[in-house]
């Protein structure tokens, strides 16, 4: 199957006149909803220029595109594609120069040892370390030789703490940056930086309660989830850090602290 890619919103500030190219252009993945849509408003509103990609949001995408127009005059494009069908980056090529990525779209699906099947493994396995490598690929082959780009992976799961065995081969998608992402960050430097947000439970999924997110809040040590602000803080501060590559930064409340090294579910 192949990657079905349209670009079908460009959103230009009433008042541009040329492309704002002094100013950062981030392409966030799956930023339509949720967390991604979080880290959109909060970059747009420090400046940067955005690309919104999207698979099923389209709605939700192209109506926060006309809100960060309107309140920040924002310039976005919208981008369209199936990341688990992603081939390659040729299909991005349309895009005004990318300087940062935020690899944050997701498949989160239940499953287990037990039962999971090997179309569950490699669809998560696609999504999730496939194309945010093969967008990386395509990410570093457009970056402007006069740019220092930031790549970022919001993770789940580190070498200390666990995303849960009911979410197996989720969970063995997201793990595996615990590896890849130091053979990622050899691999752009020195053009290009690269690093991982793990994120502890901030966000209930469809398969989740309100209830259960508030009772893993109280398993960990700092008796609190992630929360958008400090994902938004992590990424501010890791755009900035030039000198940090390769690290896995965890928001996971002290799970993986020596005495708490389990599960958060
Ligand atoms: N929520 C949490 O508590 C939590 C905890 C730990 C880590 N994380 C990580 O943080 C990131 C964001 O979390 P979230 O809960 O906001 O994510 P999410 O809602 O589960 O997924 C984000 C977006 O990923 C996109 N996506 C899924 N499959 C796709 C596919 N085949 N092709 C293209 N896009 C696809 C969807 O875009 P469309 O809606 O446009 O289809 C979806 O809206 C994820 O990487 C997740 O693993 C989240």
């Amino acid at each position: 199957m192949q990657a079905v890619v349209a670009l079908s919103l460009r959103l230009l500030p009433k008042h541009a006149t040329a492309p704002a190219m002094k100013n950062p252009t981030t392409l966030i993945t799956g930023a339509g909803v949720r967390i991604g849509a979080e880290i959109a408003r909060h970059l747009a509103a420090r400046g940067h220029n955005l690309v919104l990609h999207y698979h099923h949001s389209k709605e939700a995408a192209e109506q926060l595109a006309r809100q960060l127009q309107e309140v920040h005059g924002t310039q976005v494009t919208l981008v369209r594609a199936d990341l688990e069908a992603f081939a390659d980056g040729a299909a991005f090529n349309a895009l005004p120069p990318v300087t940062h990525i935020i690899h944050n779209a997701a498949r989160f699906l239940r499953d287990e040892l037990s039962n999971f099947s090997a179309q569950g493994l490699r669809t998560h396995l696609a999504t999730n370390l496939e194309a945010p490598l093969l967008l990386s690929q395509w990410f570093m082959a457009q970056l402007p030789q006069d740019v220092e780009g930031t790549i970022l992976v919001l993770g789940d799961g580190s070498k200390r703490w666990s995303v849960s065995p009911q979410f197996f081969t989720y969970g063995v998608s997201k793990l595996a940056w615990e590896s890849v992402i130091d053979l990622l960050a050899a691999s752009v430097a020195p053009r290009a930086r690269a690093n991982v947000i793990a994120l502890a439970p901030t966000l209930p999924g469809e398969q989740d309660s309100e209830e259960v997110y508030q009772r893993l809040a109280h398993h960990a040590p700092l008796a609190r989830n992630s929360s958008f602000k400090e994902i938004c803080t992590t990424v501010d501060f890791l755009l900035a850090s030039p000198g940090i590559t390769g690290q896995t930064i965890s928001l996971a409340g002290g799970f993986g602290l020596t005495t708490h090294r389990s599960t958060p579910y």
